[in-house]
């Protein structure tokens, strides 16, 4: 997909479709009053008088992901129209704007329909845009000062608009074959229209940017979108290898004879079951000039497929246990993007890939594994087997030298019952590292949700015959499972995302498709840009 700039008036853009966002900028009290009576956030009077008659008739509202298309609108050059609605301009982010870019393409590509062009909402413009608002929307007392103005800077619409355009481009129906493949269309051009006076140079930088990120997360979506039986831990690490060599990264990958070697009990343990060799894959990004204090490590649970092991799970949703590596598929993406956008801190990623299965050479319950930190564990299910692997990761990403560590894994169902699939679980060991994090959130507009790490939940791990057990109580199951993890964080500060219930979307939603959804890259990339010395 290309993405371009342009500074030509809306109405004097050939396209093939142009689109425009319409707000609810009403107040509160007037809200109730008034009957709706959305401003097209667009200053070209042409475009608002094409978008007229729709919107006086009540069919276009500014209600979010509200969809109107015109054919040939009058006296514009463009051969449609798409009014989307937007929401109250009030609430409107760039998380509004990345969904609305994301539901601009799922809409246009499923029309067959192959470039359009976004006009930036006018509030995203740095300067003049109170007096272009369309006033006819305003309260009567509107002046050129007190348009409510929703604050996003035009880069950082720029940013999220290309994020968004190609986010929801993804398409996950990879093996459908005839006819079914003719309807994955796939946009061409997506242009973005800015006010002339922009400062161009700053666009570009974050269509860049934005570009970066977005292939990234879909470079992830792709890695978790495959079935097990082609995306083996042999196969996830040639693709960690393909990517490495062409962003410029260094990439080993070892077998089992060095996890062996490395005495990772709890990882091997997990892997010995199963006839697919494990991975331990290693990528490194050491750029010059970096602080030589911070060394980031980025721990990724790769388990290709999850049968559950010997406590072997139930038939009924088994088939997506596939995306139990997504965790891993996250790390390599965000690797991806931090080789391309160079910012000045050491990372490190740290991916263990394994199957999970059941067979004569499998761990059972009962067995004690040793660690490598040393600590044993006694298996009571071998189905919670992402926390064995991520205790030896995040062990060696300690004797890598890593300073800091972040893990991400699909790890329990438990955090799916706590916060549903809206938001990630976050825990913090410190929160220092908390509000890094929440801060790296919020821009790339991601859910994420903290949980807690008391020490009265340390209770939960005692094993009569060793130091710990790797399952126990029905009860805060996420949280026993990150107590565990912190056992082997030991005093490294460290967070843990549990993405168990957002890394794979269970519906269509209208920005983006049902299927693997590349959650906490984009935050990810932001917190490693935000140590850049
Ligand atoms: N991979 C699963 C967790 C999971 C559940 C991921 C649902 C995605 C969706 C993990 O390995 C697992 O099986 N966890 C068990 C742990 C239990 C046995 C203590 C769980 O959550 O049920
Ligand atoms: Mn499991
Ligand atoms: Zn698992």
């Amino acid at each position: 997909m290309n993405t371009n700039l342009s500074s030509t008036a809306p109405s004097k853009l050939e396209t093939d479709c142009l689109v425009v966002i319409l707000l609810d900028r009403r107040e509160k009290d007037q809200a109730e009053k008034d009957k709706p009576s959305p401003s097209v956030e667009c200053a070209d009077a042409a475009v608002r008088d094409a978008a007229k008659d729709v919107i006086a008739s009540g069919e276009a509202t500014a209600k979010i992901f509200d969809i109107t298309l015109l054919h040939r609108p009058a006296k514009l050059k463009a051969k449609r129209l798409l009014l989307l609605g937007g929401g109250k301009a009030k609430n409107f982010s760039t998380t509004e704007l990345r969904k609305l870019a994301g539901t601009a393409v799922r809409t246009l590509k499923g029309k067959s329909i192959r470039n359009f062009a976004l006009v930036l909402p006018e509030s995203a413009a740095p300067s003049g845009a109170p007096s272009s608002a369309p006033k006819d929307a305003l309260p009567e007392n509107a002046t050129a000062e007190n348009v409510p103005s929703v604050g996003i800077s035009a880069p950082d619409a720029v940013r999220a608009i290309v994020e968004g355009a190609f986010i929801g481009d993804f398409d996950p129906g990879y093996y459908k074959s005839g006819k079914d493949k003719e309807k994955d269309q796939k946009i061409d051009t997506v242009t973005i229209v800015a006010n002339a006076d922009d400062k161009f140079s700053d666009l570009e930088a974050a269509l860049h940017t934005g570009r970066i990120v977005a292939e990234s997360q879909n470079f992830t979506r792709d890695l978790v979108n495959e079935p097990s039986n082609l995306m083996t831990p042999t196969i996830l690490a040639e693709r960690a290898k393909k990517m490495a060599s062409e962003v410029g990264l260094s990439c080993e990958v070892y077998g089992a004879d060095k996890i062996r070697q490395l005495k990772m009990g709890a990882f091997w343990g997990v892997a010995q079951g199963s006839d697919e060799p494990p991975a331990l894959i290693v990528l490194r990004y050491d750029p010059p000039g970096a602080a030589k204090d911070v060394h980031l490590g980025l721990v990724g649970k790769g388990v290709t497929f999850d049968t559950g092991g010997i406590s072997i799970k139930p038939a009924d949703g088994m088939e997506k246990m596939k995306y139990d590596m997504a965790g891993a598929a996250t790390m390599i993406g965000a690797m991806r993007a931090i080789a391309l956008l160079k910012p000045k801190v050491k990372v490190t990623a740290i991916i263990l890939a394994t199957e999970n299965m059941p067979s004569g050479k499998a761990q059972k319950p009962g067995d004690v594994q040793i660690a490598m930190s040393g600590k044993s564990i006694e298996i009571i299910n071998t189905d919670a087997e992402g926390r064995l692997i991520l205790a030896d990761g995040l062990s060696y990403a300690r004797q890598l030298g890593c300073t800091h560590l972040v893990d991400a894994a699909t790890l329990t169902g438990a955090i799916v019952v706590a916060l549903g699939y809206v938001n990630a679980g976050i825990f913090a060991s410190t929160d220092d590292m908390y509000e890094r994090f929440a801060k790296a959130n919020q821009q790339a507009g991601e859910k994420m949700w903290r949980m807690p790490l008391d020490e009265e939940y340390k209770e939960l791990i005692k094993s009569n015959i060793a130091d710990m057990v790797n399952a126990g109580s029905r009860y805060g199951g996420a949280i026993f499972a990150a107590m565990f993890l912190k056992e082997f964080a030991e005093d490294t500060p460290w967070i843990h995302l549990d993405i168990a219930g957002t890394a794979w979307m269970e519906d269509n939603k209208p920005w983006i498709a049902k299927g693997p959804s590349g959650i906490a890259l984009r935050s990810l990339v932001e917190f490693v840009k935000g140590w850049n010395s």
